[in-house]
């Protein structure tokens, strides 16, 4: 009984091995001669690739990597055409392509899609990303099904779809500034600008814009403006657009401002972005010019920040217009985003105190410490202090005058915003008031007033106004600011 036993097991595990060998044996053997679908796509790569029928050692190494799962379909097709063998023939573009499509996809190329990569390939895409493009679509999966193999993809060192961008992006500028196809030379170096973010596209836009080839052809204003709408919005104005634009021109507006007032515009913004790429547009305030001849206004925004201060900045930075804004102490240390954006824009900020308590029911250190807490906010956000100040409520004395050590800001005109809380008024004070030399106290944490400067600043410019800082118009209308002194305008 107990032999019995042993006998039956001997038999159990001589059963065992023998299945065990044959297994080895199967899987070893398909790759070879019965897995089919991994030898004919392997068969595939030399005829379609390298054009040749197989090695038997070459062929039995690929097989194996397919059969092991070592490597994919994908990276399979990468072997043979980073092969050696495939590189020393020096292969030319339009070769290359066909032989994708004949090898990955079993087809002739259609006219589109092979139009599409040779583009990409001209744009300085490298060959790895075209192969990926292809090993990543579905007919490739398509194929690989056929064959019962791993499709797989491949990496790419290169931002294939990055330079390709750049690349259209650069060549759009060419047609629509210069009207003609792009020099290798001057495409290669913008492109390389481009893609290192060493200049934005505001930044080749001004390049392109006020070359020598640009103005010679745009020596009309209406031609100008035109042609920035073509090159900057990427579509042709209407023309009333045209119009408003040549009358701000008629009112001494410069082509720099006009400019400005184009790489700044939202429609800028979307086409960089849609081409991945920086717009940089906001650099473009510092180089507003202000004509001592025209009229100017300091639009004042008191107690904001708020959430409603970015539409008045979209406002201002859409007309090339700046403001001034006095800020208080809580609401500049949540906000200091929207006044470094301001004051990038060239916007100036102000002093409103921290608490806006009246300061002439202050003491001195009291008062002190009320301007050195905002102030400290200010610097936070922009790196520089307040360069005027605005005391709330405007109130002041001789201790007042002396303790913020400042120049203190008053109105000229008073919209009253705060008590009447209505668009309309807001607006119909200002523009019946508005004259050269004034100063517009509104608050840009209502919402209505918000409103109504959208509406003001446009009309302002429309008449004919510049709206300039605090600053700028006692430089111009003034003798400049002096601390402790207080200002209720300039006319
Ligand atoms: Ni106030």
């Amino acid at each position: 009984m107990k032999n019995y036993k042993r006998q039956l097991v001997c038999i159990f595990l001589g059963i065992c091995m023998l299945a065990g060998m044959f297994s080895m044996q199967t899987s070893a053997a398909l790759s070879h001669y019965e897995n089919q679908g991994v030898y004919d796509y392997v068969l595939r790569m030399y005829e379609e690739i390298l054009e040749r029928t197989p090695d038997a050692v070459g062929l039995d190494d690929w097989c194996q990597r397919l059969v092991s799962g070592q490597e994919s379909g994908a990276q399979i097709a990468y072997g043979f055409f980073n092969s050696s063998e495939y590189l020393s023939r020096n292969i030319d573009d339009a070769t290359y392509v066909s032989t994708l499509y004949m090898a990955l996809f079993n087809r002739t190329p259609d006219e589109i899609g092979y139009g599409d990569w040779i583009q990409r390939l001209n744009a300085g895409v490298d060959r790895l990303n075209i192969l990926k493009g292809f090993v990543d679509s579905s007919e490739f999966e398509a194929l690989c099904r056929g064959y019962g193999i791993n499709k797989g993809t491949i990496e790419t060192s290169q931002d294939g779809a990055a330079v390709y961008m750049v690349d259209q992006f650069v060549r759009r500028f060419y047609e629509s500034a210069l009207n003609r196809q792009p020099d290798a030379v001057g495409l290669d170096t913008w492109k390389r600008q481009l893609i290192n973010q060493e200049i934005s596209g505001a930044e080749m836009a001004y390049g392109f814009i006020f070359s020598q080839e640009c103005m010679d052809q745009t020596e009309v204003d209406d031609t100008y403006v035109r042609v920035l709408y073509r090159v900057i919005c990427g579509r042709e104005p209407a023309n009333s657009e045209v119009e408003a634009w040549l009358g701000n021109m008629a009112q001494g507006s410069s082509r720099l401002n006009v400019f400005c007032g184009f790489v700044n515009s939202q429609e800028f913004l979307s086409l960089c972005a849609s081409y991945d790429i920086t717009s940089g547009g906001d650099k473009y305030y510092r180089i507003r010019e202000i004509d001592p001849q025209k009229p100017m206004i300091a639009l004042t925004f008191d107690d904001g920040p708020s959430i409603y201060t970015p539409r008045v900045l979209d406002a201002l930075q859409q007309n090339g217009q700046v403001a001034t804004f006095f800020v208080v102490g809580t609401n500049a240390s949540r906000y200091g985003s929207y006044i470094k954006h301001a004051y990038d824009m060239g916007c100036e900020i102000g002093n409103h105190s921290n608490s806006h308590l009246d300061f002439t029911r202050l003491s001195t250190s009291q008062i002190a410490r009320e301007m050195d807490i905002t102030n400290q906010y200010i610097y936070n956000a922009i790196g520089v202090y307040a360069t005027v100040t605005r005391t709330p409520g405007g109130s002041y004395n001789t201790t007042v005058r002396n303790a913020v050590n400042s120049p203190i800001i008053l109105w000229s005109i008073d919209t009253l915003d705060w008590k009447t809380r209505n668009t309309q008024k807001t607006i119909d004070t200002v523009l019946n008031h508005a004259k050269d030399g004034d100063i517009v106290l509104m608050h840009d944490i209502h919402k209505p007033t918000v409103a109504a400067a959208e509406v003001l600043i446009p009309e302002l410019v429309a008449r004919g106004f510049q709206l300039v800082t605090v600053s700028e118009l006692a430089q111009y209308r003034g003798d400049g600011l002096t601390n402790g002194k207080v200002y209720l305008g300039f006319n």
